[in-house]
């Protein structure tokens, strides 16, 4: 059976997945995003040139390779088409010969950017700290079965009529907090060119990798987000609201199950969140300045929204838990040379939480609220690791640190990346990453 592989974030996102699933493309035939829309973003940098991802997989930087845009994607047309363009001045073909988006995709429509806005105001203190790119409530359409998918949208009766009844609603809503009233027609006219120029890329993409697969093609299935963003598995109710973790593979693309050959892990060397919600390793108060360094060091600014990421220690707990529901057969970790300046590494290796209170709490979520990290300390090596290619050539504490890491995962290291560039990696031949890469 030809290699079908889904990649996952196992932490809150921006684990370095673009420099990863880059690397794997050239390996596969099709790469494929399954969830989520153009909150992503995802940086590849190939040679001296660096691309910008939000609704495109990563396959896109890679000629020859077909890319697909999952059922399970939220899709904002005017965004596919700017990114589109942004891609071709770069020299990027982004053509419906080699980009397909499933007909049944659902759109980003400007009413759910208003929502998305407006939700975060009326939450206040509480609220979620979206992309406000509409994410959110565009899902709320889809699961509340008045969503426009793409190949509906191709329907002028169709999409009029659905934007009609949608929008009386959503105005009600966002004028209610003080919103401009939007116009349906002005909706529909925008919506029936773009769509029209979609067109040509709408394809029944579950028949297609279906199909792809039983013709022994390898897929590349690409996650957004992470795992601790999962609508079910997260951090609710600071999540995002797709399916991120690597069931999601399945419901948002319609491969079946028994296709998947093996799930990565992509874990970073430390731990970041945008947004709001629990992290229990956040460098606060006493760690401010050791959380700035890191935020420098590993330019933890949002690819989507420019926002400062907010930086802790690793989590092993949160890692383990990651691993534990996508079924990890590897792990790659990014990020060493960030920590290169440090003397000393903390890694939390557990939570203190009362025992019997944690039987009775129903979500990871909850017990990150309450807990109180365990913390092991490691030596630093205080030297570079940067661009290392061998396990061997690392200094011992680095070694050793990577080692510890896996060992509280409880899964291999395939790969261990030591800067931005492709050529910045250290690939463990002995491990199913390895094999896949050597494939
Ligand atoms: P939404 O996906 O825009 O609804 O945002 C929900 C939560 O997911 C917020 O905390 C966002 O910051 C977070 N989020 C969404 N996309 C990404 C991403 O690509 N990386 C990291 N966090 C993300």
């Amino acid at each position: 059976m030809a290699k079908t592989i889904v990649v996952i974030g196992a932490q809150w996102g921006d684990e370095g997945k673009g420099k990863i699933v880059d690397l794997l493309a050239e390996r596969f035939d099709i790469v494929v995003r399954y969830q989520g829309g153009h909150n992503a973003g995802h940086s590849v940098q190939v040679g001296d040139r660096s691309f910008v991802l939000h609704l495109l997989p990563s396959g896109i930087v890679h000629p020859g390779k077909t890319c697909v845009l999952g059922n399970g994607m939220v899709i904002d047309p005017k965004a596919f088409f700017q990114e589109a363009e942004r891609l071709m001045e770069q020299g990027v073909e982004v053509s419906p010969s080699r980009v397909k988006i499933s007909s049944r995709a659902h759109l980003i429509l400007p009413y759910h950017r208003a929502l998305d806005h407006t939700s975060e105001e009326r939450l206040g203190n509480e609220k979620v700290g979206t992309t406000l790119r509409g994410i959110g409530p565009a899902y709320e359409d889809k699961v509340g079965r008045r969503g426009i998918r793409t190949a509906d949208a191709l329907v002028p009766d169709v999409l009029r009529s659905r934007i009609e009844r949608n929008l009386e609603d959503a105005n009600r809503i966002i004028m209610a907090y003080g919103g401009q009233k939007l116009s349906a027609d002005e909706i529909f006219s925008e919506m029936s060119q773009l769509t029209e120029r979609l067109s040509p890329f709408i394809a029944d993409t579950t028949h297609y990798l279906n199909v792809a697969a039983t013709q022994g093609k390898s897929i590349l299935l690409e996650g957004a987000q992470a795992t601790l963003l999962d609508v079910d598995h997260g951090t609710y109710p600071f999540v995002t609201s797709s399916s991120t973790i690597a069931g999601g593979a399945i419901i948002g693309t319609g491969l079946a199950p028994n296709r998947l050959t093996g799930v990565l892990g992509i874990v970073r060397t430390y731990t970041t969140r945008v947004g709001e919600g629990p992290f229990p390793t956040e460098m606060l108060e006493g760690e401010a300045e050791m959380g700035q360094l890191i935020r420098e060091r590993g330019r933890e600014y949002g690819a989507s929204t420019g926002r400062p990421r907010r930086c802790g220690w690793f989590d092993a707990f949160a890692t383990r838990y990651a691993a534990e529901i996508n079924g990890f057969s590897s792990v790659a970790l990014t990020k060493l040379d960030v920590l290169d300046a440090l003397d000393e590494i903390k890694v939390c290796v557990g939570y203190k939480v009362d025992e019997q209170e944690l039987d009775s709490l129903p979500s990871v979520s909850q017990e990150m609220r309450r807990a109180e990290p365990i913390y092991a300390r490691l030596p630093g090596w205080k030297s570079s690791t940067l661009g290392t290619t061998e396990m061997n050539a690392l200094p011992p504490e680095a070694r050793r640190y990577v080692e510890f890491l896996s060992a509280q995962i409880g899964v291999e290291i395939g790969l261990v990346s030591t800067g931005p560039e492709r050529s910045q990696t250290i690939v463990v031949q002995d491990s199913a990453l390895g094999r896949w890469m050597a494939e």
